[in-house]
């Protein structure tokens, strides 16, 4: 992204508190490699002056989607974020998301389809349908985290809206409003609002395209997108849209917010691609959150199976 704030992740062992639920679920990074685990840092976790919303416990059920990675811890999930509405510090939105009211929400449905219309999300999400996926998400900006996501699959929504054949793309957007989203009324303005994202509607109804509701088996947190946003984790982070209030099933490509900011970065695809570099850094490796050294980073971020098909016959050094 444009501007860059890079944060060294050390902090001591008493700052990393995953859920209970997850603590035994694998072996964090053992031994005397627990100084290696991060946290926050720039600024103290303990003393955000973040009025946080109570987070609702979500009954769920765990699928196969699940790389067995080491998970990033809860804190670092919910505390290194990127979500430019409330500011492009990456602390920013941990520290002022609390403004962001997720209930009562309503989504906007529209373009070809045969069920349009504006969807409370109690009608959209059946929270007796929740899965667990663990995804990878690998953010252009060359770090990565692994997170035990809460929802249902996007082409389950997407059924409900029973799309017309003239449907080629889905465009989403995010909420704009400046009393909620110091970000948005900034003067200096990174982005042009609402927050705009789309898939092509075969990558939208592939099955690991999800929706995500929670996370760490808790409701989403407002800084990581509540009440709902997308998953997409073959993409860079940018895709993964939240606080989605709109969708609109349209013939051609969507405008994006960072392709229409800047074409020669990020273009509409966004895949993971070690091979096509950004034009101002590598891609060839990240940082995991959590982890000293980099890592490689793997095509479709390590979703090739499932996804390559998509892209047969593409040159991906032009559709990046
Ligand atoms: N959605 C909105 N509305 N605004 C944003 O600034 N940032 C994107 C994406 N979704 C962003 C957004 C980027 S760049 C990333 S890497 C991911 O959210 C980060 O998600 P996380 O903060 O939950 O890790």
């Amino acid at each position: 992204m444009f501007i860059k704030n890079r944060q060294n992740w050390h902090i001591s062992e008493n700052d990393v508190t995953p859920e209970r639920l997850y603590l035994n679920r694998r072996s964090f990074i053992g031994g005397g490699a627990g100084a290696a685990i991060l946290g926050a840092s720039g600024f103290a976790p303990g003393v955000l002056a973040t009025p946080k919303r109570q987070l609702e416990e979500l009954n769920f059920t765990k699928t196969a989607f699940d790389p067995d990675e080491t998970l990033t811890p809860y804190d670092a999930v919910t505390s290194y974020n990127n979500y430019y509405e409330f500011g492009t510090g990456k602390s920013d939105p941990a520290e002022h998301a609390w403004r962001l009211q997720p209930k009562p929400w309503s989504v906007k449905v529209e373009g070809h389809v045969a069920r349009p219309g504006i969807y409370d999300f109690e009608d959209l999400i059946n929270m007796n349908a929740l899965e667990e996926r663990i995804y990878r998400l690998r953010c252009v900006e060359a770090w990565s985290m692994v997170i035990p996501w809460i929802g249902v699959p996007l082409s389950s929504l997407i059924k409900m809206f029973e799309p017309t054949s003239d449907a080629k793309y889905v465009a989403f957007e995010t909420l704009e409003d400046k009393q909620q989203m110091p970000g948005v009324k900034s003067f200096f303005n990174v982005l042009d609002w609402p927050y705009r994202e789309g898939l092509r509607m075969d990558e939208a109804m592939n099955d690991l395209a999800f929706i995500a509701v929670g996370l760490y088996g808790k409701e989403l947190p407002n800084q990581n997108g509540a009440p709902l946003r997308l998953v997409v984790p073959w993409k860079y982070g940018f895709k993964s849209i939240k606080s989605i209030v709109r969708l609109n099933f349209v013939a051609d490509q969507p405008k994006t917010s960072w392709k229409k900011s800047a074409p020669d970065e990020y273009g509409f695809y966004s895949n993971v691609n070690p091979n096509v570099d950004h034009p101002r850094w590598s891609q060839k490796q990240e940082r995991r959150i959590g982890e000293f050294g980099r890592r490689e980073t793997l095509m479709f971020n390590g979703y090739e199976e499932e996804v390559t098909h998509l892209y047969a016959g593409m040159n991906l050094r032009k559709s990046f």
